[in-house]
């Protein structure tokens, strides 16, 4: 074994479990395995899901298919609904992490594209708890807005561009309570990269020119990108060899290796402190979202294991990333004193996870 690194309580604040009436793409069962294999601790389930989580019974459903299945700990946001869902916050605050605002298209049928409508919810949400945006370009000054009126605390997810990080760098100068998270996706590739991918490179946010990926880069130098997001979305290979390929890819195995990789290269674009990435694959999250790691929660990752991304290593997922060499493998993944991952398999049993809010937490 090489030099270990030893990581507490990692956080997902973003990813698309599955499961439902999506269980061919994967189930709960198996994108929380996936998320031990890549040393996390707990996961935030996005709402685009089918059903798409905007009220009681939606959020029951999922409430309770992902509570007989998870493995890792977890939350679930809960949808903005186009047809104003805001009279069902009274009855969802508990249990749930967090409002998701779609105000761009992607996978799902929750895009809100009318900015009365976002105000609605912007007015109508809890203080306590912050929102999440999809929101790509110009759209992230129609959310500004509503931030600079409302003062909610807000989450600018999978920034790509440029132009977005200069109008978020400027806002947090002017002390909006935001913060931004940057996927492994646009930190790694560049539309250069989609002639070789074809499909397996189509997601929401789409992927950028250099450029983009270099400012990421420095803003992860600088200090404003607050987290690292998988945007974990799987689809079957069938789906994505279609006509239509739906957006989206998998990442939460890949997201860890990738960063590892990253600051332990010198010759990558931005060596960033360590220190730094590990805040925002753990205690930033932790905060945004207000949730304290338990006693005895941590990943032991080995920083000197170099391999390559291939299918065996992917438990038998698909990546973007695949034939690329990385180094940071998952040895042990630690929940409450109970080791949950070996390296190799899962140690326990679907259920295992915690809801992080609510009344089962
Ligand atoms: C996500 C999905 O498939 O659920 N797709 C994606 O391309 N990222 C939705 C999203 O995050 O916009
Ligand atoms: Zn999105
Ligand atoms: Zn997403």
């Amino acid at each position: 074994m090489g030099r270990t690194l030893k990581i507490h309580g990692m956080l997902d604040p973003h990813v698309h479990l599955r499961g439902m009436e999506w269980s061919h793409k994967g189930t709960f069962a198996s994108e929380t395995e996936a998320a031990l294999a890549g040393g996390y601790w707990a996961v935030l389930d996005m709402p685009n899901t089918l059903p798409s989580t905007v009220d009681r019974p939606s959020l029951d459903r999922k409430l309770s298919e992902i509570g007989t299945q998870a493995v890792c700990d977890w939350g679930v946001y809960f949808g903005a609904a186009k047809n104003g869902n805001w009279d069902q916050y009274n009855g969802i605050l508990d249990d749930v992490c967090g409002l998701k605002i779609y105000n761009n298209a992607t996978t799902g049928n929750l895009l809100i594209d009318d900015q009365a409508i976002r105000e609605e919810h912007y007015q109508h949400w809890t203080a306590k708890k912050p929102i999440a945006v999809h929101a790509e370009e110009e759209t992230v000054l129609d959310i500004l807005a509503l931030v600079r009126k409302y003062r909610r605390r807000t989450h600018f997810c999978h920034i790509s561009t440029a132009k977005e990080l200069e109008y978020l760098r400027a806002a947090k100068e002017e002390r909006l309570p935001i913060t931004l998270g940057v996927t492994p996706h646009h930190l790694f590739l560049t539309e250069d990269d989609l002639p070789a991918l074809g499909s397996l490179g189509l997601m929401k946010p789409t992927l950028k020119r250099a450029y983009d990926r270099a400012m990421l880069w420095k803003a992860i130098g600088d200090g404003v990108v607050d987290v690292i997001e998988s945007d974990h979305a799987p689809h079957t290979l069938e789906e994505k060899s279609s006509a239509n390929p739906p957006y989206g890819v998998p990442g939460l195995q890949t997201t860890l290796p990738l960063m590892i990789t990253a600051v332990s290269n010198p010759n990558w674009m931005s060596p960033a402190p360590w220190a730094h990435v590990k805040a925002m694959l753990s205690t930033n999250p932790r905060r945004i979202f207000g949730v304290q790691a338990p006693p005895e929660t941590y990943t032991v990752v080995d920083v000197d294991d170099e391999f390559v991304i291939d299918k065996q290593w992917l438990r038998g997922a698909w990546s973007p990333f695949e034939g690329m060499r990385v180094r940071g493998r998952v040895r042990e993944v630690w929940i409450r004193g109970v080791k949950v991952f070996d390296g190799e398999n899962v140690l326990v049993k679907p259920g295992f996870g915690h809801n992080l809010f609510g009344k089962t937490a």
